[in-house]
């Protein structure tokens, strides 16, 4: 919305978290929950997102959650009676999750906030810890999309991802969420080690095989404070790394996928 009177929407959202009373919009715009799951069971070496590896034997699942609700309780003076029309839970590994203790996340979010009836509700995964049990108990708590970590199909380069699982699990993971879940993502990385681009194609054609409705397809890159910073692997160069993009991009529009 730009109407001169109003100014522009975004700034007033910007006002919103500042001074929830002072804002004066004709309608309110919906809002977007994004909840962090901040462990996983090993830590990966390119990895530098807020993800801990878990050293004990079961994490304090109860805690974190009476944490979590006493933070969305703080924050609802900011929600000010606005919808929220997708949740996204992320890591992390949230698919470590138990069955109860994401019905009770879910259970906490519907009671504290107005949220759709037909929200987009997105849970994080990792095919490491895939059980058909627990996700179809997932997705009957009302988690409605998965968006799975893949990475790769091919053994060598998960190994030198220092993935936990491996391709077999990968597949896997797949067909369950197909079976389950109508909208599901695919995360998969490219330029990985010693990666040709023959296999940066089949990596791709595998995950178009599926058919997931969604893909994000990452440019691996060596971030700073990682194992793969301190001890760079040998990933292909920029020309080589460069025409898998050209390729990956061609490919996927012409299987249908919008950029
Ligand atoms: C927040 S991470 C979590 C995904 C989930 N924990 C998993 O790994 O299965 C989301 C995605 O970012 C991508 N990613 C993480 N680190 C990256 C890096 N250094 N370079 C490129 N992509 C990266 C991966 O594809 C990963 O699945
Ligand atoms: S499992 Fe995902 S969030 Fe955890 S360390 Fe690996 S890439 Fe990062």
């Amino acid at each position: 919305m730009t109407n001169s009177s109003s100014g522009p929407q975004t700034i007033n959202v910007v006002k919103a978290f500042t001074s929830p009373g002072s804002i004066r919009l004709t309608s309110l715009p919906p809002l977007s929950l994004y909840v962090h799951f901040p462990w996983c069971v090993r830590k990966c070496p390119y990895c530098d997102f807020n993800s801990h590896e878990w050293k004990g034997q079961t994490f304090p699942e109860d805690r974190y959650l009476d944490a979590l609700r006493a933070d969305l309780e703080r924050a609802l003076p900011m929600v000010w009676g606005r919808q929220v029309h997708t949740i996204f839970i992320g890591g992390g590994t949230p698919s470590l999750l138990s069955a109860n203790g994401l019905d009770r996340l879910l259970s906490d979010a519907r009671a504290l906030l107005p949220l759709d009836a037909d929200a987009e509700i997105t849970l994080e995964a990792n095919p490491g810890t895939f059980e058909a049990a627990k996700f179809a108990q997932f997705r009957a708590s009302g988690v409605n999309r998965l968006s799975i970590g893949i990475q790769s199909f091919n053994e060598q380069h998960l190994k030198a991802l220092g993935r936990i699982h491996d391709a077999t699990q990968a597949r896997q993971a797949v067909e369950i969420a197909a079976k389950n879940f109508d909208n599901f993502n695919l995360d998969l990385m490219f330029a990985l080690p010693k990666q040709t681009l023959d296999e940066c194609r089949s990596d791709i054609e595998t995950a178009i095989s599926f058919a997931p409705p969604h893909l994000s397809l990452y440019h691996l890159t060596l971030e700073p404070n990682t194992m793969f910073a301190k001890y760079p692997p040998p990933v292909p160069d920029d020309d080589a790394s460069a025409d898998m993009q050209d390729w990956i991009h061609e490919r996927t529009a012409s299987a249908g996928y919008e950029r």
